[in-house]
């Protein structure tokens, strides 16, 4: 009898040691990635939270302020459903009127649109139908003198260009690990700004602040950092592999990202060299996004007949329909020449 009992304590021990460190092997995996994350968007890792993707933390960012009918948001005609659908749901719910302008972006095309209603500003930082680099620093500033949230959409930036988030003045950021941090899907990151005192409305055990404990009837502080956001129980393998990714596209530095951008140079130097084909990015690149159309041929025709030959190109819907191509930290010069060929050969 007295064996059996030592039997189950010593079981039982070994359970609870095994899910003490599963949660602490969890906690450190997710450190890495906020501090991975922090280090790629010049932040302090306090203020990244860990989501699922770029799209999360828009809906989070969207979430958190107390909407009324009649209010407004300003975003932009060229955005991805990402920012859109999160806005267009507010429209939904609570009747917010959501005007959308054109690009290119200018801090006076934002003070033009900006009424006494409007409460949110919502933008890209690199426009993913041209690749374009919006002036995010003049934006912020201008929304945040009229008291105004901004919230940006990064899935297009952060890996791609130099991101120094608090330094755009962006009240909250969001991007993800699997677009250019080559990261696996299912995890990104949103900053907050620390003087951003918003509510987090994705809350659970793991949103409430350290040391408090919980009640039933709900006396009990959140966390003032981003990981308010933070809901509950996360992936450890998936942050370890957004970890990891994100260390290493920062180690590649500042000639990671001029490198990105030579070879969009490059692309465009031999794709404006081909008679139909007319470029439809800035040149010189601002990214390593490369957009374009040829005569004759429906955008989404070309990408589905690029990826037959193994380009992934990517098809960019009205109002900028488009063919978009990526050039990224791996590729070969001799990759540029031989989608410049397919391009041609179409
Ligand atoms: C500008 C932009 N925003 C949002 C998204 C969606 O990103 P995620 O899958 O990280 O939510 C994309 C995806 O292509 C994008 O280009």
């Amino acid at each position: 009898m007295q064996e059996m009992r030592a039997a189950e304590d010593l079981c039982a021990g070994t359970v609870y040691l095994q899910g003490v460190k599963l949660f602490y092997r969890q906690a450190e995996a997710n450190a890495r990635a906020r501090a991975a994350a922090a280090r790629l968007v010049g932040a302090d890792p306090e203020d990244i939270a860990l989501t699922q993707n770029t799209t999360h933390g828009m809906n989070l960012g969207v979430a958190s302020l107390d909407w009324r009918a009649g209010d407004e948001v300003i975003s932009a005609t060229t955005e991805h459903p990402g920012c859109l659908a999160p806005l267009h749901a507010l429209q939904r719910r609570f009747g917010v009127r959501v005007n959308l302008i054109s690009p290119p972006m200018s801090a006076e095309k934002l003070l033009q649109a900006i009424t006494p209603r409007t409460r949110l500003v919502a933008l890209s930082h690199v426009d993913w139908t041209t690749g374009e680099v919006f002036p995010l620093a003049d934006i912020c500033a201008a929304a945040r003198e009229r008291g105004i949230l901004t919230l940006v959409d990064g899935a297009q930036s952060v890996g791609n260009i130099p991101v120094d988030a608090p330094a755009t003045g962006a009240d909250m950021y969001a991007f993800t690990g699997h677009k250019w941090i080559l990261g696996p899907e299912g995890m990104g990151a949103l900053y907050v700004r620390p003087d951003c005192e918003v509510p987090s409305y994705n809350v659970g055990y793991a949103s409430i602040a350290e040391g408090a404990s919980f009640d039933i009837e709900g006396g009990y502080a959140l966390r003032k950092g981003a990981r308010r956001f933070e809901a509950s129980t996360m992936s450890p393998i998936l942050a370890a592999g957004f970890a990891a990714a994100a260390e290493a596209v920062h180690e590649r530095g500042t000639e990671g990202f001029e490198g990105i951008r030579h070879r969009a140079d490059r692309l465009m130097d031999s794709l404006s060299g081909l008679l139909r084909v007319t470029l439809r990015s800035p040149r010189p690149a601002r990214s390593g996004l490369v957009s374009f159309e040829i005569e004759g041929i429906e955008p989404k025709d070309a990408a589905e007949r690029l990826l037959q030959q193994k380009f992934v190109a990517r098809f960019i819907p009205a109002p900028n329909s488009y063919v978009r191509v990526s050039t990224h930290l791996f590729n070969t010069e001799e990759e540029l020449e031989d989608l410049t060929r397919a391009v041609s050969g179409l």
